[in-house]
């Protein structure tokens, strides 16, 4: 039992639930799968770790803003890879990894006691936690008719979904934004998966055709662990409504929520140069191509995964016995009840391990 009433509110952490299905996976005798996390296997780009030396000797404080090169290299990735122009460099604040910025958001931007957060009804879990560190209530809603009458100021989006690799269309995003605004919420969109679109074209909340060119009232949160192999390294950025971006940056900086300065100069390398970007997603295409195929054959079905970094599969069972399924056959997943009680009769496969590793997994799921 916790001490704190802080840390009672929170959930128990879920994949420590997974350690019987790890050491079961484990014992296969060619070794464990684990496609149960997305963490990155494939190396940092020489030309990130150069970067990173490159500042390794500077002694001082780094900024919270960050540096203009961090933030200039932000606002030219946003519009070269994704075509949104107009981002402001003084936009954009850098993030110790996006899920430390997801999980004090609500605080930051003073919700609290009275407020609800909406988050999507399968929702990446720190939504959740974000909206009760701030003391929030929250409400899951894939669509507005269903928010109620509650004060609301935060709603957070995930297009692509994790988990379920779900894309948000244009017009879908542009009611959001209309609801929004007419509401006053804060629209926090969580674009981590934006560049992996597979069989459909993923759309930031920050894009044209669904802001109108401005951006007031909306929030891109873009994290480089995914899309630069940067996990370890914990980088990110926010960017959006300038005057929020501003309070943000103001209540960041008297908490000392600073991005060490050699990681914002790889970062900035990484938003830089797309090469090891686009070479990062083929490899993902590829790995995706293989377990879709295999976990097909095996009988399993799945939904959405259009884009992002994960499979959203089903035997039509209970997601805990696939996992169980799953582990028996040394390849881990986690269990769709992770992510909100609409996913109980899933599990996600990350698209996360190494060639070997995922044709591995190929071979003992063929039938
Ligand atoms: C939807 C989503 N948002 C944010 C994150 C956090 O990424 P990071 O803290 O590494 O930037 C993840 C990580 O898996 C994620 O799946």
């Amino acid at each position: 039992m916790h001490r704190t009433p802080v840390a009672r509110v929170l959930p128990d952490f879920p994949w420590d639930s997974l350690a019987g299905a790890q050491q079961l996976a484990q014992a296969h005798p060619d070794g464990i799968v684990d496609l149960s996390v997305g963490t990155p296997v494939d190396p940092v780009a020489p030309v990130i770790q150069e970067a990173l030396a490159s500042v390794a000797a500077q002694p001082g404080y780094p900024t919270t803003h960050g540096t203009s090169e961090f933030r200039e290299a932000a606002a030219g990735s946003m519009a070269r890879r994704y075509g949104i122009g107009g981002i402001d460099p003084d936009a954009v604040l850098p993030a110790i990894g996006t899920k430390e910025l997801i999980a004090w958001l609500p605080r930051l931007l003073a919700v609290g006691a009275g407020d609800t957060v909406v988050i999507p009804e399968l929702a990446y879990p720190t939504y959740e936690v974000g909206a009760l560190l701030a003391g929030a209530d929250v409400l899951r809603a894939d669509s507005t008719v269903a928010i109620g009458p509650q004060r609301a100021p935060l709603l957070f989006i995930n297009s692509p979904s994790n988990p379920t690799g779900r894309v948000l269309g244009v017009d879908h995003l542009r009611k959001v934004v209309e609801w929004a605004r007419q509401r006053g919420t804060i629209v926090a969109s969580d674009e981590c998966y934006l560049g992996l679109g597979w069989d459909a074209e993923p759309v930031s909340i920050l894009d044209e055709r669904v802001s109108g060119g401005n951006h007031e009232g909306l929030l891109a949160v873009h994290s480089l662990s995914k899309t630069s192999n940067l996990a370890s390294y914990r980088a990110g950025f926010i960017t959006g409504d300038p005057e929020l971006v501003g309070d943000l940056l103001a209540v960041r900086k008297h908490a000392g929520m600073m991005v060490p300065l050699p990681i914002q100069a790889a970062a900035a390398a990484a938003m830089s140069s797309d090469t090891h970007e686009q070479d990062q997603k083929e490899r993902y295409r590829e790995r995706r191509e293989v377990l879709r195929a295999a976990l097909l054959g095996a009988g399993f079905r799945i939904d959405h995964s259009e884009a992002g970094l994960y499979l959203w599969a089903t035997r039509g069972e209970q997601g805990r016995d696939t996992v169980q399924w799953l582990a028996e056959r040394g390849i881990l997943a986690a269990p769709g009840e992770f992510y909100g009680p609409a996913g109980a009769q899933h599990v996600r496969i990350a698209l996360t391990a190494t060639d070997e590793r995922i044709a591995a997994a190929a071979r003992r799921l063929a039938p």
